[in-house]
C-alpha cells in the first residue's frame, strides 16, 4: 500500500453497536500490523453527544473488550497516538444544515492529517438513514473528487433494502450520488478467511475441477446454524427472519462461489460478473416450488443442558404471535450448464445444536458397487465438507479397506485444519473488509446488479409467506436441528443433512470436522 496516500474514516452511528464492538477493534488490528496509512483519522457522527475524549474512551473499552488480541496488543505509546486520531462530531443526521458544519470539521482534519481529501464514509446507522445520509453528503458535494487523485468511497451496511422493491429502490438512490465503482455493499461474510478460500481451493488446484460439476457431483448442501437465539435483537430480527437475515445475503453468496465458473482473472470485475451469472441462472421459485421446497420453522421453549430457554415468540420485542421464521431449509437448482439437475440444499436456524457454517459437496457414488456384499452395508458417496466455522478446515471422506481378510470398506477422513497452516490467526472479517475498501479492492463486496438478483430469488418466497399467511410454520424446540421436515426435503434415500459436530462437548467450542 502507498501509505502516503492517507485517509479519514467516517463511521455514521458512531455511538452503535457495530463501531465499537467491529469497526475500531479491526481498525486497531490493521494498526497493530502497520497497514493503515501513516495519515489515518476517524470521524465518529452521530446525534449522541461526546467530545472526542469521551468518544475516545468509549472506543478504548470497545478495544478491551472485543479485540481478537486481548488486551489491545499495541505498544501503549502506539495506542495512544491511534485513540489520539479517533474524532467525534454530533449532529442531526437528518437534517441538511448539520452537513455544513460536518463538511467544515472534516476540512479541518484533513488540513490536519493531510488526507488528501480521500475520504470512507462508513452507514453504520439503521438502513431506513440510509437514504438521507447519501442524499445529504450529495448536496454538500462530500461524494465528489475535489482534489486530482482523491477519491470518496462509501461502505453501506446489510441489509442492503428489504425486498426487491426496496433494494433496487436504493440502488438508484445511491446510484444518483454515488457511482457504482464509489459504492461498497458489504457482506461480512465474505470477509472471512474460509470463504475466501472457496476461491483458492477451487482454482489452485487441478484436482478439483474437473470433478465439480453435474457428472461428478450429486449435491451440494449448505449450512450456516446458530447456537443463540435472538438475544438482544427482538425488535430487528422480527422485522427480517432468516430469510432475509442469512439467505439472501450470506448463504447465496455461498453458493455462488461453490457454483461460479473460472473467472478469466482475479480482479474484482471478473469474479463479481461470474457471481452475477450464477444468481442470474437461479432457476425461480414457483408457488408450488416454495410450497414443497421451502420449510420454514421457529423456536419454540425448551431446556438445553438444564436451562430453560425462551420460546421465539417469549423474546423481548417480538410479537406474542409472530409469524417471523428463525428457520429456513430449502432446495432449488441452478439451470445452466454445469448444474443441471444439482439440487442445492440450504439451511440455516437459530438456537440450533451448534454454531457451525459448512459446505457439503456429495459425489456421485462409483457407477459399480463391487463391496457392497462384503460391507452388509451400502457405501455412502464421497464427500467433500468445507468447513467456514469453527474449527475452519477441509475434509474428504472416502472408503478404505478394513485390515483383515476380506475387503470390508470403513469410511474415513483425510483432514486438514486451517490452525496447522500457521500460527497466524486468522483476521477478522471487517478487518480484511476495511482495509480492501482503503485500497480500492471491490472484490469482496456486492454489486448493486448482484444484490438485486439475489432478492429476485428470494422476493417470491416472501410475498407468498405475506399473501399466505396460512403457509406451514414449523415449531422446533431450541436446541434441535429444527424442523423434521426439513429432512425430508433432500429425496434420495441415501441421503440425509449433515448433522456436524456430533462430538462437541459441553464446555469446549472445538467442532470435529
Ligand atoms: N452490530 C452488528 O454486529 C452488526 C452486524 C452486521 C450488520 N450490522 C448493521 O450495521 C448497522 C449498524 O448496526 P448497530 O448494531 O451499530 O446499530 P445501532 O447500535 O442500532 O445504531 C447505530 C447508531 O445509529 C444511530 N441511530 C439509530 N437510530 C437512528 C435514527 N432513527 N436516526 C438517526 N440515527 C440513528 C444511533 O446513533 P445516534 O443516536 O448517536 O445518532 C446508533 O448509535 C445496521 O444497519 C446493522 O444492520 C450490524
Amino acid at each position: 500500500m502507498d501509505k502516503s496516500k492517507g485517509l479519514i474514516l467516517v463511521i455514521f452511528g458512531a455511538s452503535g453497536d457495530l463501531t465499537v464492538r467491529k469497526l475500531i477493534p479491526a481498525l486497531c488490528d490493521l494498526k497493530n500490523q502497520q497497514l493503515l496509512p501513516k495519515n489515518f483519522a476517524v470521524l465518529g457522527v452521530g446525534r449522541t453527544e461526546m467530545d472526542d475524549k469521551a468518544f475516545q474512551e468509549k472506543m478504548l473499552n470497545g478495544i478491551r473488550e472485543f479485540l481478537s488480541q486481548t488486551p489491545c496488543a499495541i505498544a501503549n505509546d502506539s495506542q495512544e497516538e491511534f485513540l489520539s486520531k479517533l474524532h467525534y462530531i454530533s449532529i442531526n443526521t437528518s437534517d441538511s444544515n448539520d452537513y455544513a458544519r460536518l463538511k467544515q470539521r472534516l476540512s479541518a482534519l484533513d488540513s490536519q492529517y493531510n488526507t488528501s481529501e480521500n475520504y470512507l464514509f462508513y452507514l453504520a446507522t439503521p438502513p431506513n438513514m440510509y437514504e438521507v445520509i447519501i442524499n445529504n453528503l450529495g448536496s454538500h458535494e462530500l461524494n465528489k473528487n475535489t482534489v486530482p487523485d482523491s477519491w470518496k468511497r462509501i461502505i453501506i451496511e446489510k441489509p442492503f433494502g428489504y425486498d426487491l422493491n426496496s433494494a433496487r429502490d436504493l440502488n438508484s438512490k445511491v446510484l444518483k450520488v454515488f457511482s457504482e465503482d464509489q459504492v461498497y455493499r458489504i457482506d461480512h461474510y465474505l470477509g472471512k478467511e474460509t470463504v475466501q478460500n472457496i476461491l483458492v481451493t477451487r482454482f489452485s488446484n487441478g484436482i478439483f475441477e474437473p470433478l465439480w460439476n453435474r457428472n461428478f457431483i450429486h449435491h451440494i448442501e449448505v449450512t450456516s446454524a446458530e447456537s443463540i437465539g435472538v438475544e438482544n435483537r427482538g425488535g430487528y430480527y422480527d422485522t427480517a427472519g432468516a430469510l432475509r437475515d442469512m439467505i439472501q445475503n450470506h448463504l447465496l453468496q455461498i453458493v455462488a462461489l461453490v457454483a461460479m465458473e473460472p473467472p478469466a482473472t482475479s480482479d474484482a470485475r471478473s469474479i463479481r460478473n461470474e457471481t452475477l451469472k450464477v444468481f442470474q441462472s437461479l432457476r425461480p421459485l414457483t408457488e408450488t416450488d416454495i410450497e414443497q421446497n421451502v420449510i420454514r420453522g421457529q423456536y419454540t421453549a425448551s431446556t438445553i443442558k438444564g436451562k430453560q430457554m425462551a420460546g421465539y415468540r417469549d423474546e423481548a420485542n417480538v410479537g406474542y404471535c409472530s409469524k417471523t421464521e428463525t428457520y429456513v431449509a430449502m432446495k432449488f437448482f441452478i439451470d445452466n450448464w454445469r448444474w443441471s439437475d444439482v439440487p442445492f440444499y440450504i439451511r440455516t436456524g437459530k438456537h440450533l445444536p451448534i454454531r457451525v457454517t459448512e459446505i457439503v459437496i456429495h459425489f456421485k457414488p462409483s457407477p459399480h458397487v463391487l463391496f457392497t456384499k462384503e460391507t452388509g452395508v451400502p457405501m455412502t458417496s464421497n464427500q467433500l465438507v468445507i468447513r467456514i466455522q469453527p474449527d475452519e478446515g477441509i475434509l474428504l471422506k472416502f472408503g478404505m479397506k478394513v485390515p483383515g481378510s476380506g475387503f470390508k470398506v470403513q469410511e474415513v477422513g483425510m483432514d486438514f485444519h486451517y490452525s496447522q497452516l500457521s500460527d497466524k490467526r486468522l483476521p477478522d472479517a471487517y478487518e480484511r473488509l476495511l482495509l480492501d475498501c482503503i485500497l480500492g479492492d471491490a472484490t469482496l463486496f456486492s454489486r448493486g446488479d448482484s444484490v438485486e438478483a439475489t432478492w429476485s430469488f428470494i422476493d417470491p418466497i416472501l410475498k407468498l409467506w405475506k399473501e399466505k399467511p396460512q403457509t406451514k410454520l414449523f415449531g422446533y424446540p431450541a436446541g434441535t436441528w429444527g424442523p423434521e421436515n426439513a429432512d425430508s426435503l433432500i429425496d434420495s434415500p441415501d441421503h440425509t443433512w449433515r448433522y456436524p459436530c456430533k462430538n462437541l462437548t459441553a464446555d469446549s467450542n472445538y467442532c470435529e470436522l
